[in-house]
């Protein structure tokens, strides 16, 4: 039911799309925000909410991008222009407001990944787990945080500029699969340490208690993080989707992006939890530090440990980029559809704004917090809620032709869909948002303020 009137680009192969898809959602969301929050957040409390938003928001609000991505053939903004009326059209612009600031701090993190595949090769990882920690803090932030940034962001650049993401999609191929394997191999040298039995309780059995205390705190968090790892809230999944014909079944292929890149994250954890435990240290103490200390502390502590390491961490900067890449594609997109600008002229400029603006995530952790909560905790949550309301409630009709499109008649299931967006899904997100951003004027006045204050 697409319009016809201009020829667009379209995926090369068939499987083109989902591997752009999984390379965009597989990422340091997977890898590096997940433990952490896992950890933040009180453990196995944290990953019940967080498999119940992938499953029962993240799945349904993954179709809603897909049609409206495949049905209106355009960017975010030029996407609501034509969905919506009125204010509607300015929906878009929230999107390419969350990529703009996401991709700031992204990139410096993207650094840090960098930084931690070169330590493993020039001197190794330091085993022991308090060392880690005081290592990361000196490696994350400062100058040369700020220039691997820019390395970082230079080369997301050079592939957007020069239109060069086929051998991206090549390398999703390779990469997602070596994630796996060397995560998987990792997990069971994990299983092995003496500290393992308990930190399988702590992550995967949900203390109630927990969740009871803070539940105000877990539900916006863990919605953030369902969005922020699907790659959801601001644009990208319907980007890629409005270069897709109409013969693909996007809730197949939903499920398989989801799973794999839930695969991935809940590994992660199998990993990070046992070491964290087994060196006593509080899994919520190293923050953003999670992986960068414990990772390390367990390459430190095997044979050829640095060789593995530096391959993993490497792996993981190039799946970072592979997901930054969509995120800035989204950005380039907008400039070239909606504002007629050159794709080089556009994908430098905004390169450099966005070199800019994530300078001062390079520069305290504090400041990385405050970007990273306001773009998940809040402007995520409330892309997926609007496009939920336009999808669900407005246009719903086209919404349901849409996705029988590659599927066939979906009978009950179309409405059963429809109607898990306009009230679970919304709802849901209603209340993340509200707590979300109840969370975050807390954030500003305990810790933000009071670092303002000691400048
Ligand atoms: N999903 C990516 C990751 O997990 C990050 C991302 C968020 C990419 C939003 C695009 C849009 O790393």
């Amino acid at each position: 039911m697409s319009s016809v009137d201009s020829p667009r680009e379209s995926w090369a192969t068939r499987l083109g799309f989902i591997f752009a898809a999984v390379g965009s959602a597989v990422g340091l969301g997977n890898v590096w925000r997940f433990p952490f929050q896992v950890g933040q957040e009180g453990g196995g409390a944290f990953l019940l909410i967080y498999l119940l938003f992938i499953v029962l928001v993240g799945f349904p609000a993954m179709l809603v991008e897909f049609v409206a991505g495949r049905y209106t053939e355009r960017n975010p903004v030029g996407a609501l222009k034509q969905l919506g009326t009125g204010l509607w059209e300015y929906v878009g612009w929230i999107f390419v407001v969350t990529g703009f600031v996401i991709l700031s701090y992204y990139s410096v993190v993207a650094g840090w990944t960098i930084r931690y595949a070169v330590l493993g090769l020039q001197d190794g990882y330091l085993a022991d787990v308090e060392a880690a920690e005081a290592q990361f803090v000196s490696l994350a932030v400062g100058l040369e945080a700020i220039l691997l940034h820019a390395l970082f962001m230079a080369v997301v650049v050079t592939v957007v500029a020069f239109g060069v993401e086929r051998g991206i999609e090549l390398a999703v191929k390779v990469l997602v699969p070596a994630i796996i394997v060397i995560a998987v191999g990792m997990a069971i040298y994990a299983f092995t340490l003496e500290g393992a039995g308990e930190a399988y309780t702590y992550y995967l059995a949900p203390d109630l208690e927990v969740l009871a205390d803070d539940w105000r705190s877990i539900v916006p968090a863990a919605a953030g993080q369902a969005f922020f790892t699907l790659s959801l809230g601001m644009g990208v999944m319907l980007t890629y989707a409005s270069y897709l014909q109409e013969d693909r079944n996007l809730a197949t292929d939903s499920a398989i992006i989801i799973g794999f890149d839930t695969a991935i994250a809940f590994i992660v954890g199998l990993i990070v939890f046992p070491v964290l435990f087994t060196a006593g240290v509080d899994p919520a103490a190293p923050g953003p530090g999670a992986i960068f200390v414990s990772l390390a502390a367990a390459f430190g502590d095997l044979t050829l440990g640095w060789l593995v390491g530096a391959v993993f961490f490497a792996t993981v900067a190039v799946a970072a980029l592979s997901s930054a890449i969509s995120l800035l594609e989204v950005l380039v997109s907008y400039l070239i559809d909606e504002r007629g600008i050159g794709r080089v002229p556009a994908t430098v400029a905004l390169g450099g704004g966005l070199f800019v603006l994530g300078i001062p995530s390079a520069l305290d952790l504090v400041l990385l917090d405050l970007f990273d909560g306001f773009a998940d905790q809040i402007l995520l949550v409330l892309g997926g809620l609007l496009l939920s309301v336009l999808v669900g409630w407005r246009r719903s009709d086209l919404a349901i032709t849409e996705l029988e499109l590659g599927i066939g008649d979906l009978g009950p299931y179309g409405d059963a869909w429809i109607w898990a967006v306009r009230i679970p899904v919304i709802a849901a997100l209603l209340v993340a948002l509200t707590l979300g951003i109840l969370g975050y004027i807390e954030f500003l006045q305990d810790d933000f303020w009071p670092w303002v204050q000691e400048l």
